[in-house]
C-alpha cells in the first residue's frame, strides 16, 4: 500500500457510530443528516426513470438536461449567468472533493484549509500525497471568526489549493463577503485554486442563503465550488452532487470521472432534475424547521454551565466546548453508553476540535428534545 494510504486517519465519526449502531435505544445525532427521508416527489421521479428504462451509462459529466437544470438553478440563485459548460455532475459532494484533489494536488504540494472542518475534506489531500496546513477558526463572544491574514501567511510557493467550507461543518461559521473578496484576490495573485465547499449554502438562518464565491468570481477564475443534493433535499443516500468551475477544466474533469466511476447513476440524475425543479417549497420547509431546532438547541445547551458555544448561523450542527474535557472521543463513548445519545467527538474535526462535541440538530423536535433531556445530566 502507498504510505499516503497507510497513514490515513480513520474518521472518528465513523468509529463512534460503528461502535453505537448495534446498541439499543440510541438517539443518533452523529452524522450530518436528519430523520427525514427523501420526499416522495423525488422518489417518484427516480421510480419513473427506472420504469422508463433510464438504466444505462450517461456522459461522464452528467446528462445534458440535468446540467442545463443546474445551470438554470445556479444562475437564479447567484444572479449571474452560470453556463452548463461550467457544471459537472458528480456522484456526491464527497466525490467532487476527491476529484478536485485528484485534479490539483500531488506530493510536494500543500493545501491550506480552514479548520475545524469535516475530516474528509482534509484526507483527500493526504490521499494525493499533499500536505495540509490549518488556518484555525476561533470561538469568541461574537461567534466563530477567521483570521484571514494568518490564512494568507500560510500560503507559500507550494500551495495549490485553499479549501474553504462555508457554511462550515462542524462550526456553522459563514465566511462573509469581505473575506471572500480578499481571499479571491490573494489567490488570483498567487495562482492558487479555491475549492469552496458550499454544500450547506441553502441552510442559512440569518439570510436567504450564505454568500458564495460564485457571487464574486469570474467564470475563468481558479475556483471549484462543490455542491450536493444531500443536505437541502434530504438525499444523503443517493450520492449526487455537482461542481461549478472554469469551462477550461471540463475535459480534465470528464477524464477523471471516466476513470473513477464513468458517470453518476443514471436514474438518480433524472430524479435530481425533479428535486431542482419542484423542490423549492421543500427546501424552504426544512430551513424553517432547522432554524427552530437551532434555536431550541442553542437556548437549552447554551445555558448549561459547562457548555460554551456560538449560535450556529447556518448548516445543522451545534459544535460546543465542554468545560474540563481533554478527550472528546472518551466523552463521546461515555455519552453513547450512559446517555444513549450518539454525538461526534470534536477531535474528528482536527486538532482545534479537541474539547468540543458536535450534535446534528436536523432531527424531529421530539427526538431532539428527548436527546437534550438525556444529555443534560452528562453535560450540564
Ligand atoms: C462540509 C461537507 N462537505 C461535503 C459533504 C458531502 O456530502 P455528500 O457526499 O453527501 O454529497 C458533507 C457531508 O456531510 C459535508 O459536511
Amino acid at each position: 500500500m502507498r504510505p499516503a494510504v497507510t497513514q490515513l486517519r480513520d474518521s472518528l465519526i465513523r468509529r463512534i457510530s460503528d461502535e453505537g449502531m448495534g446498541l439499543d435505544d440510541v438517539i443518533p445525532l452523529w452524522f450530518g443528516e436528519g430523520d427525514d427521508t427523501t420526499p416522495d416527489f423525488i422518489n417518484d421521479a427516480a421510480v419513473a426513470s427506472l420504469r422508463a428504462g433510464q438504466t444505462l451509462y450517461t456522459p461522464n459529466r452528467g446528462i445534458p438536461p440535468l446540467r442545463q437544470e443546474l445551470s438554470t438553478y445556479m444562475t437564479g440563485l447567484h444572479g449571474r449567468p452560470i453556463d452548463p459548460s461550467r457544471i459537472t455532475v458528480t456522484a456526491s459532494g464527497m466525490a467532487a472533493i476527491m476529484i478536485a484533489a485528484e485534479l490539483l494536488l500531488e506530493a510536494g504540494d500543500n493545501m491550506v484549509v480552514v479548520t475545524p472542518v469535516w475530516p474528509n475534506c482534509v484526507e483527500t489531500a493526504h490521499i494525493m500525497g499533499a500536505e495540509t496546513r490549518h488556518a484555525f477558526l476561533s470561538l469568541g463572544g461574537d461567534g466563530w471568526r477567521l483570521d484571514l491574514d494568518n490564512l494568507i501567511d500560510l500560503m507559500d510557493d507550494n500551495t495549490r489549493v485553499v479549501f474553504v467550507n462555508s457554511p462550515g461543518n462542524p462550526t456553522g461559521w459563514v465566511m462573509d463577503r469581505g473575506q471572500q473578496v480578499a481571499l479571491l484576490e490573494a489567490c488570483r495573485k498567487r495562482g492558487v485554486t479555491i475549492v469552496a465547499d458550499e454544500v450547506y449554502e441553502r441552510l442559512a438562518y440569518e439570510q436567504a442563503r450564505a454568500p458564495s464565491f460564485l457571487d464574486i468570481a469570474e467564470p475563468e477564475d481558479r475556483l471549484i465550488a462543490v455542491n450536493s443534493f444531500s443536505k437541502s433535499w434530504s438525499m444523503t443516500g443517493w450520492r449526487l452532487g455537482w461542481m461549478t468551475h472554469a469551462p477550461e477544466i471540463g475535459q480534465a474533469l470528464a477524464m477523471l470521472q471516466e476513470y473513477n466511476i464513468a458517470a453518476p447513476t443514471t436514474f438518480v440524475q433524472h430524479a435530481g432534475i425533479t428535486a431542482l425543479r419542484d423542490g423549492e417549497a421543500y427546501v424552504a420547509e426544512i430551513v424553517d424547521r432547522y432554524r427552530r431546532n437551532r434555536d431550541v438547541v442553542y437556548q437549552r445547551l447554551g445555558a448549561w454551565p459547562r457548555i460554551r458555544m456560538a449560535r450556529p448561523e447556518a448548516a445543522f450542527y451545534a459544535f460546543f466546548a465542554v468545560d474540563g474535557i481533554t478527550d472528546s472521543y472518551a466523552l463521546a463513548r461515555e455519552v453513547l453508553h450512559k446517555a444513549k445519545v450518539g454525538l461526534a467527538p470534536g477531535a474528528a474535526f482536527g486538532p482545534a476540535g479537541e474539547g468540543y462535541m458536535r450534535l446534528c440538530f436536523a432531527a424531529t423536535p421530539e427526538t431532539l428534545s428527548k436527546a437534550l433531556d438525556r444529555l443534560e445530566p452528562a453535560l450540564a
